[in-house]
């Protein structure tokens, strides 16, 4: 089947034999991407809305896959620890976390691809009890995608590695995605610096993020 490099890559990230929710699956293809791949013992994929929920059920009728229309992790069973969060913002992403904290003591790995917000997807995850085990940066429909594998268990990151990923500068598409957002971050500057709103201690704590990310 053919699926886009950025779900491959969410597939990668799975470990061998795990149990795997996927929130807000859509229509089922990393499914059956990961059953085609036998990468993963048992399958959850939950959707919150009826359209999309309609459409996973037709796709996925013919696999072994178990369906539920509910709330982000609300109905996950006790067996699953696996977490995939793929393709929404990352305020969503974690507000669904966070929301069913206690679902997660048997939860070994959370995979993530949040559209924007990455910093605050860094911090939630790593204060809810774990450490991210590897990043890679996707550039797809014309946007960088960052896909996160954390695991159980506790590191202190510093201020760029929240803000930018963990070792993601060793990462092929870095510099390219530096500079881009080298150049959306200037922007930002110039018309914050023309605005009403711009006060000193705001120019200079953006100039200070972008010597941060030139010095990376
Ligand atoms: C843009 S799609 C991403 C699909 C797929 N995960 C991907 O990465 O390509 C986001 C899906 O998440 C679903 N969704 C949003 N909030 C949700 C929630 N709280 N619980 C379950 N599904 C949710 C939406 O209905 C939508 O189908």
């Amino acid at each position: 089947m053919k699926i886009s490099n950025r779900l491959k890559v969410i597939a990668s990230f799975i470990k061998d034999n795990s149990n795997v929710i996927d929130v807000g699956a859509d229509h089922g293809l990393l499914e059956i991407y990961l059953l085609e791949q036998n990468k993963a013992n048992s399958l959850f994929a939950v959707e919150n809305k009826i359209g999309p929920f309609t459409i996973l059920k037709n796709n996925l009728k013919d696999y072994k896959v178990d369906l539920s229309l509910s709330d982000g992790i609300s109905e996950m069973p006790e067996h699953v620890d696996t977490i995939v969060i793929a393709g929404m913002g990352g305020i969503l992403i974690s507000d669904i976390l966070k929301a069913h904290k206690e679902k997660l003591t048997n939860v070994k790995q959370i995979v993530v691809d949040a559209h924007r917000d990455n910093r605050l997807v860094r911090e939630t995850i790593t204060n809810l009890g774990y450490y991210i085990e590897k990043e890679q940066i996707v550039f797809e429909n014309n946007k960088y995608y960052f896909v996160i594998s954390f695991l159980k268990g506790h590191k202190k990151y510093s201020e760029d590695e929240l803000e930018w990923g963990y070792k993601t500068n060793k990462d092929p598409l870095f510099e390219d995605y530096k500079e881009h957002e080298l150049n959306t971050l200037s922007l930002n500057l110039v018309k914050y610096r023309s605005s009403e709103r711009a006060t000193k201690v705001g120019i200079e704590t953006k100039e200070a993020k972008i010597r941060r990310l030139m010095n990376l």
